[in-house]
């Protein structure tokens, strides 16, 4: 008879970030990490600020760790919403109850907080980041960033409509017929499109505009204008499926172009992103000016330094008589729903590197390839390395843990 195995144990802490509410893994998913023979391990009260009590995630099979030290200890695999380098004040206390060949998979901006993974490097951690996984097919149901996209558009359309003196919807009454609000929304990627689609159920005479020509299609099937600017855009779009950076020439231009358009709008909501870049200013103040008193900017881009030359992040600014709202981390204000979905595509993500129950890292997958960020002491991400100023590393390719 052989020994019986050790299981490969999943831990998830409670999210320590400011006013964060996800869970990394809801209860309804957890059967299905069972089923391949993983232990999964809750610290107290983890599911609480999304709605999931300690005894649903036990219902499903899980055990709940009393403390985070014995969480952290217990776990060969740590699994947050906000690993590190997006947690990065209150996430150094875990630093210490981190151990070599521990893994954390989170988000972790890794692009713009690359510093932090020298820590990690130091403390022996394997981690991987979820918002370097590659837009490709396979791994679609693993792209976390695109589900809290998608939570994020809805949401802004809810914030700004409730900002709005008026209604959304086209009102008969019987004192008199309301017109529909309007809304343009800027950038029609994930976010974009599911705010054109809430705009839409609301109520809303919806438009957009994109300089990936390829978008037309999608924003039409939702039953919105696509606008067309006559600026040059056959360009626009990497091999990626993704905006290029345009260059200032461009963006004056669309500015200009777009002025008329945001002044006939009620709302306008700015979603443009170009991944690796800060985000490119498209409303100045001078055409907030343009717009009428009552009116709301939504900008989804504020982390990123805003669409809207005078958003604030994280706050709400009136300029000219104008509503410039800059929500930052919306998903977490939808924890629920965030959570449920982040908790899938992080699931799909650890189990895409589980074979017979055991971690197996191998680096000719280009998913796990990618979003692996720090191992064996090292950074070992490219573009983290470049940020970094460390010389490129040795190729990992090929390699099997
Ligand atoms: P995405 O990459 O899917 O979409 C961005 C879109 O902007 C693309 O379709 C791109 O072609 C378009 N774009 C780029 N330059 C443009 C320009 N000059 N004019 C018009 N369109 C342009 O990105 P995703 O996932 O939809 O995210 C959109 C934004 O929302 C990002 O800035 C992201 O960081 C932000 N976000 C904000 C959250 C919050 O809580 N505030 C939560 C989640 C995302």
């Amino acid at each position: 008879m052989t020994a019986v195995e050790k299981h490969l144990v999943v831990g998830v802490p409670e999210e320590t970030f400011p006013n964060e509410r996800r869970v990394a893994l809801v209860p309804a998913v957890i059967p299905g990490l069972i089923k391949k023979d993983i232990d999964v391990l809750i610290e107290k009260s983890a599911g609480i600020g999304a709605g999931f009590l300690d005894s649903d995630y036990e219902e499903k099979g899980a055990r709940i760790a009393a403390t985070r030290d014995e969480l952290f200890s217990l776990a060969d695999v740590i699994l947050q919403v906000r690993a590190l380098g997006a947690n990065p004040e209150a996430g150094r206390a875990d630093l210490i109850r981190m151990r070599s060949g521990q893994v954390i998979i989170g988000f972790s901006e890794p692009l713009s907080e690359p510093t932090l993974n020298k820590e990690l490097a130091e403390r022996g951690v394997i981690h991987f980041s979820m918002e370097l996984l590659p837009r490709i097919t396979r791994a679609q149901t693993m792209d976390a960033l695109s589900s809290m996209a998608t939570v994020a558009g809805y949401k802004a359309v809810l914030l700004a409509s409730a900002e709005l003196p008026r209604i959304f919807p086209m009102f008969m009454t019987a004192a008199g017929t309301i017109a529909p609000a309007r809304a343009f929304i800027v950038g029609a990627g994930v976010a974009g499109l599911q705010a054109i689609a809430t705009a839409k159920r609301l109520g809303a005479v919806v438009s957009s505009y994109d300089v990936r020509p390829a978008v037309k299609e999608q924003v039409e099937s939702l039953g919105a204008k696509f606008i067309e600017l006559e600026l040059e855009t056959s360009d626009a779009e990497d091999k990626g499926g993704y905006a290029k950076a345009m260059g200032e020439e461009f963006y004056k231009k669309q500015r200009e172009m777009m002025t008329r358009i945001v002044a006939d709008n009620d709302v306008v909501i700015t979603t443009a992103a170009v991944p690796g870049k800060k985000a490119p200013v498209l409303l100045t103040e001078e055409m907030v000016k343009g717009m009428a008193p009552g009116s709301v900017i939504l900008d989804l881009a504020a982390e990123r330094g805003g669409n809207c030359e005078l958003t604030r992040a994280g706050e709400k600014v009136e300029v000219h008589g104008v509503t410039i709202l800059g929500p930052v981390n919306l998903p977490s204000t939808v924890p629920y729903h965030s959570s449920q979905m982040y908790a899938r595509n992080i699931t799909t993500f650890l189990l895409n590197m589980i074979k017979d129950g055991a971690l197996n890292l191998n680096m000719e997958d280009e998913i796990i390839r990618d979003t692996l960020v720090t191992r064996d002491g090292d950074v070992v991400n490219p573009h983290v390395r470049e940020l970094l100023g460390l010389s490129p590393a040795e190729s990992s390719e090929g390699r099997q843990s």
